[in-house]
């Protein structure tokens, strides 16, 4: 015979294990949603708005790149697939470290490292591959399009 409390307990278990299944479907659908690439991505700048057409980028039937040729560090990584802003905001006062370097590096280790501002990070990225493969926008009202 299953006593009251064997029966307590297995509603209780069953309980728990509804939680942890339905915390775990919200994480996964939550990292997924971090992780999907972004379709396109207007950038704001005094320059005036860029279109970056990410998935053209990506696509086989685009441009076909990998992830980790733009999201560079760590390398082929997905801890790496942030926005770039997140360590792109040289240049540091000596001595400074910004807290985004500290989730994987000792201070001592990275106190040294040159770190460029944001526009110049995109500025050199994109401009730079899109003279290697002589394709793709290299004057300004090309990309600053607004
Ligand atoms: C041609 C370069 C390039 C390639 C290839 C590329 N990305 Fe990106 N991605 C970018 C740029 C630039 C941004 C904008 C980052 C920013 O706003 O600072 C971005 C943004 C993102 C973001 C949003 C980051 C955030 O927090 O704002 C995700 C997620 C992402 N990419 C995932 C991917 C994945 C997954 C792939 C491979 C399928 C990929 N990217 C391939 C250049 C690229
Ligand atoms: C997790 C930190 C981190 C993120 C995110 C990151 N970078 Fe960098 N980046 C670095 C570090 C550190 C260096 C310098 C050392 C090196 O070359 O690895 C660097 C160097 C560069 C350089 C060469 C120096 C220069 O400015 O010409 C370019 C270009 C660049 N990053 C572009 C980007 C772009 C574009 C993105 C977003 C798609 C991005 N980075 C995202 C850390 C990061
Ligand atoms: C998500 C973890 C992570 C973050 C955040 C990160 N790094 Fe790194 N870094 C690594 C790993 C892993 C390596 C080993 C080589 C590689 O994968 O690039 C590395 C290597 C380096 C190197 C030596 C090799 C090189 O690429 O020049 C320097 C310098 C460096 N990181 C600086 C920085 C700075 C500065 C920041 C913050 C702006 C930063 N890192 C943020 C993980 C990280
Ligand atoms: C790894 C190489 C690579 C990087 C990095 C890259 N591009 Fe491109 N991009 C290309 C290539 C190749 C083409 C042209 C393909 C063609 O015309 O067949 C292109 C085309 C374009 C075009 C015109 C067609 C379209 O897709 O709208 C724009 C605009 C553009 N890129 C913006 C950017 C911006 C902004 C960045 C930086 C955030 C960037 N690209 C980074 C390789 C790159
Ligand atoms: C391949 C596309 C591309 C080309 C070519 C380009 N830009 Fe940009 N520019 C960008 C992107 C992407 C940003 C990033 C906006 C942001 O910070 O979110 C930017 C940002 C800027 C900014 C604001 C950030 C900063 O660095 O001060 C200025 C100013 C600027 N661009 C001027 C220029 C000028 C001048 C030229 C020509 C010499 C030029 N750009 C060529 C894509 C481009």
């Amino acid at each position: 015979m299953v006593s009251k409390k064997q029966l307590q307990l297995a509603y209780g278990l069953a309980i728990v294990l509804l939680v942890v299944g339905v915390g775990s479907y919200a994480y996964t659908a939550l990292t997924a949603k971090v992780l999907d690439e972004p379709v396109r991505i207007q950038f704001k700048s005094v320059a005036g708005k860029v279109l970056f057409s990410h998935k053209m980028h990506t696509a086989e039937t685009g441009y076909g790149f990998a992830c980790f040729d733009c999201h560079h560090h760590p390398e082929d990584d997905d801890s790496s697939l942030r926005a770039c802003g997140d360590c792109h905001q040289g240049p540091l006062e000596e001595g400074v470290v910004l807290e985004s370097c500290l989730d994987c590096h000792e201070q001592d280790d990275v106190v040294d490292t040159e770190i460029t501002k944001k526009g110049d990070a995109f500025h050199d990225q994109c401009i730079q591959c899109h003279q290697e493969f002589e394709a793709g926008p290299e004057e300004c009202s090309q990309c600053h399009i607004l």
